[in-house]
């Protein structure tokens, strides 16, 4: 019967699959929260119908959920009832404080917030159960904070999280608006998650296949998704589960609210029940100068009010002048003085080929990397910087460098181009072979650099820092020296690039920085206590590099040690030789131990976390660079002074107390020490003025 009449099963299990989700279909709409819509967890409230996540204090965790368990499929089944669901948010920082960390839309099977920790664990996992598949746990994480162990893509992006931190895919926080060519990846506008607007956000998922969109709140659903990809969630998803958001804050403190949510497995339209007219704004007011003195006391006194708000607003009125006179006039110094090095627009994108998605051979954290060739033939790299204020920042530090900082181990930047406000190109020449650590974590044994590469590079690098310290007429601190940011030219010469991060600084200059920026898992550990970076900070970074590089082990790798503390094991245990790459040992060439140990203690010291115990980047060249005529005896010196500092009692007491609490302190082990965190805040409150 079933040979002769192919469409009667077919009809039936259409028929049995429809009658499933309508029995199973569970439909809601909030426009506003009260208590008995969700369930509340850790920090999270409700307030004037708004679901706040977390509170203003640091290590903050909030999970809300739908009150009870929906069905996503039926018993023993891997057919997974579809949904759709869309939420309004808003993420604000506070006034002086460093915002973090962002929040997740959740499907989990259990409620409360155990099992999960702060900070960039967003109150999803913690470090032992994150990757876990017995989880069942589904995201949409919305991140405000790169973490290099979870291989975050930049400090605002969109991700789909399953059972782990580490996204299965990812993308920069925006759209692509409908009324250009959608296929257009010029078009994306980028919206920065933690700017306090308001977003909507739909989720679809369908016959394995989900979708996220996002948008600013009042605009229509974008036609094309930012994250449109194939998912099988039959193992993820557990019959029945709970649904809803988890948030949290670790040091860096930001304010996560739900306004609105809705969620259906029926009808994919309900999203449009979500009011989004009316909704209260939670954006930082520009200027604070109405909260000032004056203010208040001319609100007291009935006359002087209106004649002080005259005057203010005068103020505010000049203020704003005066500023936007500023920003104009800064903006014309620097363009005359960089004006030879400019290219023009049309000449970089004849290059790239229109910024061709073929020719993108990178991507940072404020921009891709295009590859191009110019008309001349000369193959170069172009770094595309697109986020306002952090992009006007790294641009200017780069250009400042442009054309006075010339050594071999840098990389040369050609030009620059500037096309509107928010919108900059860098030209560099184009490196052939990569950047280092593609050349030691990610590839196969024939692209695998050796030994003797690996030390040669070191040395190219060393070069490089110390010529940014003592080669040129002011101080360059680079702040962000790692594998990533070393790249090898056709020759395989190492040479240093990305400066975006570094500030020039006169000699004999304490260099005060402002902002807390590197890359954590390299910063040293008085950066990270006092956000000030210097020339010790840079050889600590070194050192990290060196040991990454012989080790072929990133520097936090999840569930193991850090990678200064493994080595420093084996430095006691007398085997430090078995930290080097295990690759290398295995391809069992031959081997100079002798050089190898040298280097690998030399890392150890540069990384020490006493910074006035570091030896200087003149230091590190000349163990580095072995022997030179007429010089045997202040290198022989020099490794005497290399023992003798390693293996005195101070530096070992001094590591074991260290690692004892922490060792190259994520924010999460911040947290465990009150004393640090207090100066942290500290330095916070200050950097925010
Ligand atoms: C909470 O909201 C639901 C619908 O969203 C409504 O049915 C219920 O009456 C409200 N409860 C209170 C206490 O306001
Ligand atoms: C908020 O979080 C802090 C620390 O995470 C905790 O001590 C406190 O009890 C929480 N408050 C509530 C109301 O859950
Ligand atoms: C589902 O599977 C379990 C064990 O795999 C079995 O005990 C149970 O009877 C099954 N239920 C249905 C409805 O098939
Ligand atoms: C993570 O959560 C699990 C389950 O609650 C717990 O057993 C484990 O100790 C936690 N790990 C950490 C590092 O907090
Ligand atoms: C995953 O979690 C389960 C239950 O918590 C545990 O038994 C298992 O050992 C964990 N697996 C891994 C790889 O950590
Ligand atoms: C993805 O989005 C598009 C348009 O926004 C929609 O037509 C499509 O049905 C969606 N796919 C799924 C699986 O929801
Ligand atoms: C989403 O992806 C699917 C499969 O890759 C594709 O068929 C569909 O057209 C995509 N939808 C949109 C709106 O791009
Ligand atoms: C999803 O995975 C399950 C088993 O893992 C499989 O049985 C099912 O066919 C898959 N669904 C699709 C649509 O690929
Ligand atoms: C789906 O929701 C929309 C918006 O609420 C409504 O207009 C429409 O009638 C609903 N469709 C069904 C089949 O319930």
């Amino acid at each position: 019967m079933i040979k002769h009449n192919h469409s009667q099963p077919f009809l039936i299990s259409i028929f049995l699959l429809f009658n499933s989700i309508l029995l199973s279909a569970t439909d809601f709409i909030f426009n506003g929260f009260n208590s008995s819509d969700v369930l509340l967890y850790g920090n999270a409230t409700i307030d004037s119908r708004v679901l706040t996540l977390t509170h203003d204090q640091t290590f903050s965790i909030g999970r809300a959920l739908y009150h009870k368990k929906i069905p996503t499929k039926q018993p023993n089944s891997s057919y997974i009832y579809p949904f759709s669901t869309s939420f309004i948010f808003s993420m604000a920082p506070y006034k002086g404080t460093l915002p973090g960390h962002g929040l997740v839309f959740i499907f989990t099977p259990v409620t409360g917030i155990q099992g999960t920790t702060s900070a960039q664990n967003l109150g999803l996992f913690n470090l032992t159960n994150n990757g876990n598949s017995s989880n069942h746990v589904l995201g949409v994480e919305f991140d405000v904070f790169m973490n290099q162990e979870f291989d975050d893509i930049n400090a605002n992006h969109v991700g789909i999280d399953i059972n782990s931190l580490t996204s299965l895919v990812s993308h920069d926080a925006g759209y692509w608006p409908d009324d250009r060519k959608s296929n257009d990846e010029n078009s994306f506008k980028e919206l920065k998650l933690n700017n306090g607007e308001n977003y909507q956000v739909w989720i679809d998922y369908e016959d394995s296949l989900i979708n996220v969109t996002m948008a600013p709140v009042g605009m229509k659903r974008p036609i094309r998704p930012l994250l449109n990809v194939s998912l099988n969630l039959s193992q993820v998803f557990v019959d029945e589960m709970f649904v809803g958001f988890t948030s949290a804050t670790g040091q860096l403190v930001q304010s996560h609210k739900i306004l609105a949510w809705s969620f259906s497995n029926s009808n994919f339209s309900l999203s449009e029940e979500l009011i989004t007219k009316g909704l209260p704004s939670f954006v930082l007011p520009k200027d604070s100068i109405f909260n000032s003195k004056g203010f208040v006391a001319g609100f007291t006194v009935g006359v002087f009010f209106i004649i002080c708000l005259f005057a203010l607003l005068a103020m505010v009125l000049v203020q704003r002048m005066r500023s936007r006179a500023r920003k104009r006039a800064a903006m014309e110094d620097w363009e005359l003085e960089y004006w030879p090095h400019r290219m023009t627009y049309e000449e970089i994108e004849a290059a790239t080929k229109g910024f061709h998605e073929e020719n993108v051979i990178g991507v940072g954290g404020n921009g891709k990397v295009y590859k191009g060739v110019l008309r001349g033939g000369a193959e170069i790299a172009v770094k595309r910087i697109s986020h306002e204020n952090d992009g006007l920042r790294e641009f200017l530090a780069e250009i400042s460098s442009l054309g006075r900082l010339k050594q071999r181990n840098l990389v040369r930047l050609r030009g620059w181009c500037k096309r509107d406000q928010g919108n900059f190109l860098l030209v560099y020449d184009y490196m052939e072979n990569g950047s280092l650590d593609k050349r030691v974590f990610d590839c196969d044994e024939s692209k695998m650099l050796n030994c003797e590469e690996r030390i040669r590079i070191i040395k190219d690098v060393a070069f490089a820092v110390l010529y940014l310290h003592e080669g040129w007429e002011s101080k360059v601190v680079h702040r962000d020296i790692k594998a990533s940011n070393v790249l090898l030219d056709k020759d395989m010469n190492g040479r240093l690039g990305d400066f975006g991060l570094a500030r020039m600084h006169n000699h004999d200059h304490v260099a005060r920085t402002t902002k807390l920026v590197g890359t954590v898992g390299y910063m040293a550990p008085e950066v990270i206590k006092t956000g000030r970076a210097s020339t010790k900070t840079d050889v600590y970074m070194f050192g990290i590099l060196i040991l990454e590089v012989m080790c072929g082990r990133r520097p936090l790798e999840e569930g193991k040690p850090p990678l200064v503390e493994c080595v420093w094991q084996l430095m006691l245990q007398g085997e430090l030789v078995n930290a080097l790459d295990e690759r290398l040992r295995a391809k069992g060439e031959l081997l100079n131990l002798q050089e190898v140990e040298r280097v690998l203690n030399l890392g150890l010291l540069c990384a020490y976390p006493e910074p006035q115990a570091r030896p200087t980047m003149r230091q590190v060249v000349n163990i580095l660079e072995g022997k030179k005529e007429g010089q045997d005896s202040e290198i022989e010196n020099m490794d005497t002074y290399l023992l003798q500092q390693l293996n005195s009692r101070d530096i070992l007491s001094e590591y074991t107390q260290y690692f004892s609490y922490a060792s190259h302190p994520t924010f999460e082990d911040i947290r465990h020490s009150s004393s640090m965190s207090l100066t942290w805040s500290k330095s916070i409150v200050e950097e925010g003025r």
